[in-house]
């Protein structure tokens, strides 16, 4: 499990195991638009302000990887305890 900072709100979000980030965003009334969910277009991408994100998507470039400011929340999730998002 990990934790969603919305930087603009200052709310946590907790993501369970079995919940992307997306699920969890929508459970509190934070709506991502999403497509594929399937980490592939790319229509869901967050600006990530802090932490370590775990890619799990093919979207992203190696470098958009290694710069991790970036992350698609439909699939990815996070190696940090927490994620702080630009929402
Ligand atoms: Fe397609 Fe997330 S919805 S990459």
């Amino acid at each position: 499990p990990f934790e969603l900072e919305l930087a603009h709100s200052r709310r946590v979000v907790p993501v369970a195991p079995g919940q992307t980030a997306v699920q969890a965003l929508a459970a509190v009334g934070v709506t991502v638009p999403v497509s594929c969910e399937q980490g592939i277009c790319g229509t869901c991408v967050l600006p990530v302000l802090a932490g370590e994100p775990d890619h799990r998507d093919q979207y992203l470039t190696p470098q958009e990887r290694a710069d991790n400011r970036c992350f698609t929340p439909c699939c990815s999730r996070a190696k940090s305890t927490r994620l702080v998002v630009a929402l």
